[in-house]
């Protein structure tokens, strides 16, 4: 008898071995997560995309493992309300990100500001812990500098970077260096420790942040445990700079040396991943936090390809991004998606591969965009165009409504300051800033990439004209969008009120 219920113990556990081992086949760890997020990239850089000195071979190539977003957005024109959107799936008028103490004013968080990123704000990395992700930041942070808005205070489990732009020199006695970290401790300063030759363009951050994640990867590999790498690095950010062996290498002078040192990066990511046997459990996401700053082109600013403006403007070239998902296995090779895409659904896609589901105690502005990835689904959305607080425009399928048209003062123009350099379309490139809530200028995006040639109203649908004509917002609240007709029909929205939570302070 004894012998017997031995027996069956014994069957019975191996039954139960083999389900374990089973669910552990059908079942592997969630993917991995990595975000390449650049800085004041252009659409216009990558070889994919027309750049005509074709020097980006190895994202030329993830793209055509992957997919290509030709239509995809950043969520602010400027590099901080970019940035807190990416990782809180929300609009920068949600998570706190702009001012309100001018009109339609981009708000970002320099060495000055005591502001941050609120601890009422989930982000990604926060999340991500739910299911077992250890995440890891490399390169620029700006989400503020104090104790309290710490990247590991944040759900970050390690930080190699600063908190701000690698602007200087500074002279250490008025205002230092901007700090350089490592998890907690300050490891030295840029211009200092990590130097940064303004003259000759030489610096090896590319290859320290290059390092940290090639080390990162094999850590957690190591460790077999899921990962979430968040590589934002600056090396397109004026002063732009590339170490020794890229310097004097492009066509297209410095900001190409910048640009090649970090297209070979990212080859040597992409190939880590497949040395370790790690690419089929990895989604790879490739974009930048706002279109190529044209104040600083050409020697030291990016191309937004064929898109009015650049970054700071709601124009397409502030906001369009190059974007590429990489997920070999999954995402078939060579597709072109023309979904609109946000930099928020990166917040959104990550917790679905995660497993886990968006927070629902608060408005969450991402997407998830599996099923575009995996199935090639396309899903009607619109894009909104904020600058500061004031929502400048919005697209809808092939159509933007412009609510608002600015470029920048004649102020700061007659300074020589100028976000447009080159391009004047009258009446849209003004300087003014210009109202058209009672009447919105409205271009066709796939006809007129470069936002050139207003439509007027009798080339819209009747229905879509009283639409327009319609509703407006009262003064101090913010506005947000009700989607009545699909992009089909070739309409724009309608608009609706909000209120909405307080400014960066
Ligand atoms: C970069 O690293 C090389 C090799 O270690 C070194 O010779 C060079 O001085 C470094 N350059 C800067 C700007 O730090
Ligand atoms: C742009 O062109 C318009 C008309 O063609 C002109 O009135 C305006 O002054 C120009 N603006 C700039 C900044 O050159």
């Amino acid at each position: 008898m004894a012998a017997v219920a031995e027996a069956t113990t014994g069957w019975w556990l191996l039954l139960v071995l083999s389900a374990a081992e089973l669910a552990v086949a059908h079942h592997p760890q969630p993917p991995n997560i990595v975000l390449l997020l650049m800085d004041d990239m252009g659409w216009g850089d990558l070889g994919v995309n027309g750049e005509p000195s074709r020097e980006t071979p190895n994202l030329d190539r993830m793209a055509a493992e992957g997919m290509l977003f030709p239509n995809f957005y950043s969520a602010n024109p400027l590099c901080s309300p970019s940035r807190a959107a990416l990782l809180t799936g929300r609009l920068p008028i949600r998570n706190g990100f702009y001012t309100s103490s001018a009109h339609a004013r981009n708000a970002y968080t320099p060495q000055e500001i005591v502001g941050g990123i609120p601890d009422s704000e989930h982000l990604l990395p926060e999340l991500l812990k739910e299911a077992g992700y250890t995440s890891k930041i490399v390169g620029k942070w700006h989400l503020g500098h104090r104790p309290q808005f710490h990247p590991l205070r944040h759900g970050f489990d390690e930080w190699f970077g600063s908190p701000n732009c690698h602007f200087g020199p500074y002279d250490n006695r008025a205002k230092p260096n901007i700090p350089v970290y490592r998890d907690w401790e300050m490891v030295g300063r840029f211009y200092e420790e990590f130097p940064i030759n303004l003259k000759t363009g030489e610096a090896n951050l590319t290859q320290l942040y290059l390092q940290e994640a090639l080390d990162f990867i094999e850590r957690q590999h190591t460790r077999q445990r899921p990962f979430f790498l968040y590589w934002a690095i600056d090396a397109t950010h004026a002063p732009v700079y590339a170490s020794r062996p890229f310097l004097g290498t492009s066509q297209r002078g410095r900001y190409g040396d910048a640009i090649r040192e970090i297209d070979d990066s990212v080859g040597k990511i992409l190939s880590h991943l497949r040395g370790l046997g790690l690419e089929k459990n990895t989604l790879v996401f490739f974009t930048s936090d706002n279109g190529a700053a044209l104040i600083s082109a050409p020697e030291q600013g990016g191309s937004n390809g064929p898109f009015l403006c650049g970054k700071q403007t709601t124009f397409e070239g502030g906001m369009r991004e190059p974007a590429i998902a990489w997920w070999p296995g999954h995402i078939a090779a060579g597709q072109v998606s023309h979904q609109l895409g946000s930099i928020m659904d990166l917040f959104t896609t990550s917790l679905s591969l995660a497993g886990l589901k968006p927070p629902s105690d608060r408005v969450i502005d991402g997407l998830d965009l599996l099923p575009t990835m995996l199935q090639g689904q396309i899903m009607d959305r619109p894009i909104f165009y904020y600058r500061g607080n004031t929502l400048m425009a919005v697209t809808l399928g092939q159509h933007k409504a412009h609510f608002w048209t600015w470029t920048n003062s004649w102020e700061e123009f007659r300074q020589g300051i100028n976000f447009c350099p080159g391009q004047n379309v009258s009446g849209v490139t003004t300087h003014t800033q210009e109202e058209h809530t009672e009447l919105p200028l409205i271009f066709h995006l796939g006809r007129d990439p470069g936002e050139r040639f207003p439509l007027r109203a009798t080339m819209l649908p009747r229905k879509c004209w009283s639409i327009l004509a319609r509703g407006r917002c009262l003064p101090g609240r913010s506005v947000f969008m009700e989607l009545l007709f699909s992009s089909q029909e070739g309409c724009v929205p309608l608009w609706m009120c909000e209120t909405t939570p307080g400014p960066l302070s």
